[in-house]
């Protein structure tokens, strides 16, 4: 099939190279020209495992073409995918202006019966507008062409992403009754067949459905994590163990074991953002969505809570103090450093007169820019963040290693290297990634998410104490 994606940024780039894979001819549109330059010369502007290997696959069988030519994409897809991105407004809203430019687009410049498949992340009514936008725009030619749009959001998780798009556990089509509607969802069936091998994953529905369908399904994910995260801090309090209470609880199959970890709080573009535009349309409609206010300030807490208890052990002014940070992007396997919790907890950390030396396995980069930007007021506390090339080397001097990102390299780490190397051996985990039994045992003071092995806890602080 012919498929035009607006937009090359995270979820553009990831459909248009998962439906070349499968042998679409995909016409990947974007207005930055810098983007479609790095893409023309073989680079990837994201990191994303897999990735890069089907976009390099494609585009040397001539299955996928990067551009900035409007006309020319317009004219290449039946099917125009809007992929573009939907941040939030100061309200929190999703800004549309991208969304309905692409769809003024589509309405200039297009010839013949196309499909629009809101891809973005969209509020419930925008295929509505994208509809309204289409139509003006061909009024203003004095065209009466048919088109159809269709919502078929995407649950791809970063780090995941190409596999999630692979073997997706379901496919989301929300289309109109109407004749042209019936027509769009016929091709999407056929564009999304092989995806459904072994059985149809195909969940078709009415357009406001689908729309809607997205932004519960995070609304939910963000719920559970911020409620085990509540539980997990008053296990600290009870001094009981999170990790024994979540195989306990999501052994029973209404639970289920997943998206039960209880940390350092969830960021990424996703959770925040979609919380947020919920809560948004809710007020739109005179509803106050009462839990979900509390998954975000449940959330926004989350993120103090590593500092606070960095606070209550080593005293709330922090000068001369240093620590080691493994893990900056929100989530391993990417460099997305939006709203990640390391960016709480570092500037928190440097703002109290610590110094910090960091290390991610990808995220470096995006991570000096990240915090160019949230410490550019505050040169002092700036220049006391370091950031290291290797995990290790963020260790000597430091007066406790934090764990802020689950990356699998610092899941089973030289523990005798890493007390000599710290100035005491303490650490804290926002992941809880080791047994806080055996930590005890090594002779580490082990602070974690809702494990509180308190007793033990308290014994090697004693033995710290008196070395
Ligand atoms: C999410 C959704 O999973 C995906 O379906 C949607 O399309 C986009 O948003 P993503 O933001 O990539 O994907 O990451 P995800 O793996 O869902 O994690 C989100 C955040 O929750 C991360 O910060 C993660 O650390 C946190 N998290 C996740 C927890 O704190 N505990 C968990 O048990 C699971």
């Amino acid at each position: 099939m012919k498929i035009t994606i607006v937009g090359t940024g995270y979820v553009g780039l990831v459909t248009g190279a998962c439906l070349a894979e499968i042998g679409n001819d995909v016409f990947c549109l974007d207005v930055d020209p810098r983007k479609i330059d790095v893409l023309n010369s073989g680079g990837v502007p994201i990191h994303e495992p897999g990735l890069k290997e089907i976009i390099d696959r494609s585009r040397a069988a001539g299955r996928l073409t990067f551009s900035t030519d409007v006309v020319a994409s317009i004219a290449h897809g039946d099917v125009q995918f809007i992929a573009v991105g939907t941040p939030p407004s100061e309200d929190g809203s999703a800004d549309l202006n991208y969304v309905l430019a692409a769809a003024r687009d589509i309405g200039r410049h297009m010839n013949g019966f196309k499909i629009i498949v809101d891809k973005s992340t969209v509020p419930v009514g925008t295929a509505q507008h994208v509809r309204d936008t289409i139509s003006q725009e061909l009024g203003r030619r004095g065209m009466r062409q048919e088109f159809s749009v269709v919502s078929n959001p995407e649950f791809l998780k970063e780090g995941a992403a190409v596999d999630d798009f692979m073997r997706p556990d379901r496919i989301v089509i929300g289309s109109d009754s109407d004749e042209a509607g019936q027509r769009a969802r016929d091709m999407m069936k056929r564009l999304y067949a092989p995806f459904n091998r072994n059985h149809d994953r195909t969940l078709h529905m009415d357009v406001r459905s689908a729309e809607f369908t997205k932004y519960a399904a995070n609304a939910m994910l963000a719920t559970r994590i911020s409620f085990m995260n509540e539980l997990a801090n008053l296990a600290d309090s009870v001094g009981a163990d999170i990790e024994a209470v979540r195989r306990g609880i999501g052994s029973d199959p209404r639970i289920g074991y997943d998206f039960l970890y209880a940390g350092a709080g969830y960021g990424g573009s996703c959770f925040p953002k979609d919380v947020r535009a919920l809560i948004q349309t809710g007020a739109e409609y005179g509803r106050t969505l009462r839990i979900l206010d509390a998954v975000e300030a449940v959330n926004d807490a989350q993120k103090q809570v590593l500092i606070e208890k960095i606070t209550h052990r080593f005293g709330e002014d922090l000068t001369g103090r240093s620590f080691a940070v493994w893990g900056l992007a929100f989530k391993p396997n990417t460099d997305d450093m939006r709203e990640a919790p390391s960016r709480t907890l570092i500037a928190a950390l440097l703002q109290r007169g610590a110094s910090v030396k960091a290390y991610d396995p990808v995220a470096i980069d995006a991570a000096r820019g990240a915090f160019a930007l949230d410490l550019k007021d505050d040169p002092a506390a700036h220049s006391r963040l370091a950031f290291v090339k290797n995990q290790h080397d963020a260790l000597p001097g430091a007066d406790a290693l934090l764990i802020v990102t689950e990356w699998k390299a610092f899941k089973s780490p030289d523990f005798t290297a890493l007390k000599v190397a710290l100035n005491a051996p303490i650490v804290f985990d926002g992941r809880n990634l080791y047994e806080p039994a055996v930590m005890a045992d090594l002779g580490f003071e082990y602070h974690t998410i809702g494990r509180s092995l308190q007793h033990a806890n308290r014994r090697a602080q004693l033995r710290i104490a008196q070395a």
